[in-house]
């Protein structure tokens, strides 16, 4: 671990295994560290590694941990932007480290990662997610319908199957939640992700709940906390339209007609 803040230089080498001459460059990760087990103030570490032009902040994360300290927490599973588990702040940005490049990263400075925020930090870059999970639950996200079973699939118009198309993309990851204003203030709001969650389902035709749902979300603590700030659809890494879902679920709460 270093402090110096190297000067990036890129050259062509041999990566390990690849056989093929790719382009190298250095650059210094600054990493948000906090141990409640060691100090209650969290500082930052710096590193200076040598990357190429695949790699992304995921892979510098790997290298600090495996290469130069091992007690570096943080979550990951997939790798691929599918589960979810690595969303950071990434240059003052929610990201997944997973799908954000480092050559795309102003490499000539320190790249920043940090916690997401409005959420308990528990060691490094991971977060307590209970509260997260806890909206989510609580706006039923699945299929809840009335009657008997039928005996045949439930069917679905193409059309109908659009109207929720864009939000059953969501991965969980909290990106969205984690950079609105309104939950930083006040962690009781539902928060984006559930509501993006909960229109999966008040927009599919074969579900009987959408006017529960509707109900839950019409409370202080839900839709109308929402002041239209767009960081939510900017920070989707799925291109979700959050904002867009949002308005959705507002209009349908005024209208009752879904
Ligand atoms: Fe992540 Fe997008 Fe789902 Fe929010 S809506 S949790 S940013 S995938
Ligand atoms: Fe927050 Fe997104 Fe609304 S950032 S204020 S939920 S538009
Ligand atoms: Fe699964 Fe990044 S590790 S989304």
């Amino acid at each position: 671990m270093s402090t110096n803040v190297a000067e990036p230089a890129s050259k062509v080498e041999i990566k390990a295994g690849s056989g093929d001459a790719v382009e190298s460059f250095d650059i210094t990760l600054k990493v948000r560290r906090f141990d409640p087990e060691i100090s209650d103030e969290a500082h930052w570490d710096e590193y200076q590694l040598t990357m190429y032009g695949t790699d992304r902040v995921l892979d510098a994360l790997h290298r600090v941990k495996w290469e130069e300290d091992g007690s570096l927490s943080f979550r990951r599973s997939c790798a691929h932007g599918v589960c979810g588990s690595d969303a950071m702040r990434i240059n003052g940005r929610n990201r997944l480290a997973c799908k954000t490049l480092l050559k795309d990263l102003d490499t000539s400075k320190p790249i920043t990662v940090e916690p997401i925020k409005g959420l308990p930090v528990e060691k490094d870059l991971i977060v307590d997610m209970e509260p997260f999970f806890q909206s989510y639950r609580e706006v039923m996200p699945f299929l809840i319908t009335k009657g008997h079973e039928p005996s045949k699939e439930r069917f679905q118009s193409q059309e109908d199957r659009e109207r929720y198309d864009d939000t059953t993309k969501c991965i969980l990851c909290a990106a969205c939640t984690s950079s609105c204003p309104v939950f930083w203030t006040d962690g009781q709001y539902f928060g984006p992700a559930a509501i993006v969650n909960a229109h999966r389902f008040i927009f599919d035709s074969r579900d009987d709940a959408g006017d529960m749902r509707l109900e839950i979300l019409n409370d202080k603590e839900g839709v109308w906390r929402c002041r239209t700030t767009f960081n939510c659809s900017e920070a989707c890494p799925r291109g979700i339209q959050v904002t867009k879902a949002i308005s959705e679920v507002k209009q349908a709460i005024l209208t009752r007609s879904i």
